[in-house]
């Protein structure tokens, strides 16, 4: 009887502790739902580290039980709480996603509902995150449940209305995953629509025409220094993927900070890309499903391995640079326009333009964005399509007898052809796969027949629909590579986004193109139809691209004869 009673009143109070937390951890649960907590995981964490250890002060002192626990019992019963604590948050979570939440009566496969980390297994299983949207809207239609909060929409009439200049969406919470206020965004993760409206500003200057003008000799000289290259190795394999990314990023490192990554001439990666790269497929996998967790490994110091690396790269040129042009502006050389973007940047903090990002961290992310954004990866090769671009180009470059070192951007930027192929490669083979998510206004948003609800997180997956049937033409003609399509199609009216819509459509879509031109003109004028080499699987070329969040193509070997 005794022992009956001491075990009612051992066990009890512990009982009535659990059930009090338990019903916490759902309270807790409906107070932060209406809030995006995305931007706050480090206090969050802290929070509730903070508050084990008072409960574990609280078991030992005796605040909790008379005359106190031992440590052993004091850490135990604190353990036994937080369970208690993270089943109710994880239960009322759970329940409410699947059954109240107000996107549950859209489709979707049903552990997508319930949390997000559906999507980062789905992403991480071969970086295939562009087939498995593809898959899921072919199975549950155009409106999927790709997240608890998250949908998928393939329609036209979404872009406008999710991307488009009416557009009252703003950018999700992915943008923030970078620690910072306002003041220390970059432009692409500037989610306040009016300090990204005058930080873009700053942007479009220093990739205006004019300004373009500026860099075309370095850009031209670049696309030489790749010809010459292929004029090297003329009649043994290269790989295109490899070089058009050195072009790539060599075009970058000049026209962004006047500096030279020298990688067309050296043959290898800058150690900044490597670093880069190491750290792409972790920052998709993670910043695509689960923002908040990227944003606490940003946090700790070499948690996110070659990312944290190249963040600091970025900071030390950026430095440089900035004093480099501290000189200038002092000595009155900058009287003249700025010769690189990252000047132009420094140009507008220099005189005082509050749309200028105002600390070390934001020209640090500036500089992060200008890089990733330049990748460029069109190089898939039609030998019909190839020909026809020759004829053009030799036409054009008639008076000058066909020398591919006098191309100019000035005597081929209006060949259409050019910019077709430009456009039909970006439309099978999208910079961002998966499409940029944006956040619905809180009255929501009317796409077609069907109602999104507010602080919904949108996307238009860009592979999808840049290939879907329905709007380009049947089954076959749309997986087809058909330049000649666009010569009746219009970039703003087509189901194509591939440089974004509206107040975030790419500043640096004008320097793409005119790279693009100028380096497919001089080979088209070099060079014969490039051939695959011995042995070289297009297949699995194709089918082997990843969804690293800008695609990742594999190795392309070509072989190049001159003409
Ligand atoms: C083929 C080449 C390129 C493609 C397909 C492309 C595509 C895109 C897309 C889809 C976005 C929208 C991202 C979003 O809203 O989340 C974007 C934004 C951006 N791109 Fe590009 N881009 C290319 C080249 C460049 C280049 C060469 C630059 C260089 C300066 C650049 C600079 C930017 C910047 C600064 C933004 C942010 C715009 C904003 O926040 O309003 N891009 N780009």
């Amino acid at each position: 009887m005794a022992s009956a009673a001491s075990l009612t009143s051992a066990t009890w109070p512990m009982v009535t502790h659990l059930t009090t937390v338990f019903f916490a951890g759902v309270g807790s649960h409906h107070l932060i739902r209406p809030y995006e907590i995305d931007s706050y995981p480090i206090t969050i964490c802290g929070a509730y580290l903070a508050t084990l250890t008072a409960v574990f002060v609280g078991y030992y002192s005796k605040v909790f039980v008379n005359g106190g626990l031992e440590v052993a019992a004091a850490a135990w019963n604190t353990l036994a709480l937080s369970c208690a604590f993270n089943i109710g948050l994880a239960t009322s979570m759970l329940i409410y996603r699947a059954f109240f939440h107000r996107l549950h009566h859209f489709p979707g496969p049903f552990p997508a509902k319930l949390s997000r980390f559906y999507a980062a297994r789905a992403s991480a299983n071969g970086l295939q995150m562009h087939i498995t949207t593809q898959k899921m809207h072919e199975r549950y239609g155009d409106f999927v449940r790709t997240g608890p909060h998250h949908l998928s929409i393939l329609r036209p009439a979404a872009i406008p209305a999710i991307y488009g200049p009416a557009t009252r969406c703003v950018r999700s919470p992915w943008y923030s995953a970078t620690p910072g206020g306002v003041d220390d965004l970059s432009l692409l993760q500037t989610r306040a629509p009016e300090p990204h409206k005058r930080r873009k500003k700053i942007w479009e200057r220093g990739l205006s025409f004019k300004a373009l003008q500026t860099y075309e000799s370095r850009v031209r000289a670049k696309a030489d220094l790749l010809l010459s290259r292929l004029v090297e190795s003329a009649g043994k394999p290269i790989d295109m993927t490899m070089y058009g990314m050195f072009y790539g990023f060599d075009v970058m490192s000049e026209v962004g900070f006047s500096k030279d990554f020298n990688m067309l001439k050296s043959g290898e990666k800058h150690p900044a890309i490597m670093a880069l790269h190491s750290s792409l497929s972790i920052l998709s996998i993670i910043g695509g499903s689960a923002p908040w967790l990227l944003g606490m490994l940003t946090r700790i110091p070499g948690a996110s391995g070659g990312y944290q690396e190249f963040i600091e790269w970025c900071g030390v040129e950026l430095q440089a640079r900035r004093t480099v042009y501290n000189q200038e502006r002092a000595t009155k050389i900058e009287d003249k326009d700025p010769s690189d973007v990252v000047s132009w940047l420094l140009k507008a903090e220099g005189d005082g333009d509050i749309g200028a990002p105002k600390s070390n961290l934001a020209w640090q992310e500036e500089a992060r964005l200008l890089i990733v954004a330049g990748r460029l990866y069109f190089l898939a090769r039609y030998p019909d399509i190839y020909r026809k671009l020759q004829e053009q180009v030799d036409e054009a470059l008639k008076p000058d007898g066909g020398d591919s070192t006098a191309v100019s951007h000035e005597k081929i930027k209006d060949i259409a052809y050019l910019d077709w192929i430009v456009q039909e490669t970006l439309r099978l083979k999208p910079a961002v796969p998966s499409g940029v998510s944006r956040l619905t206004p809180p009255e929501g948003l009317q796409i077609d027949e069907v109602r999104v609800p507010g602080d919904t997180i949108v996307v238009v997956p860009m592979h999808s629909i840049q290939r879907d049937p329905r709007y380009w033409g049947g089954e076959a003609d749309a997986v087809a590579y058909r330049p000649g399509r666009w010569e009746t199609l219009s970039t703003e009216k087509a189901a194509w986004m591939a440089f974004n819509r509206g107040a975030s459509v790419c500043p640096g879509k004008n320097l793409a193109f005119m790279e693009l031109r100028l380096v497919l003109a001089k080979m088209a004028a070099r060079f014969e139809v490039p051939q695959f080499a011995p042995g070289f699987d297009m297949e699995a070329f194709d089918c082997g691209t990843e969804d690293r969040f800008t695609m990742h193509l594999g190795e392309l070997q070509l072989v190049f004869t001159p003409r």
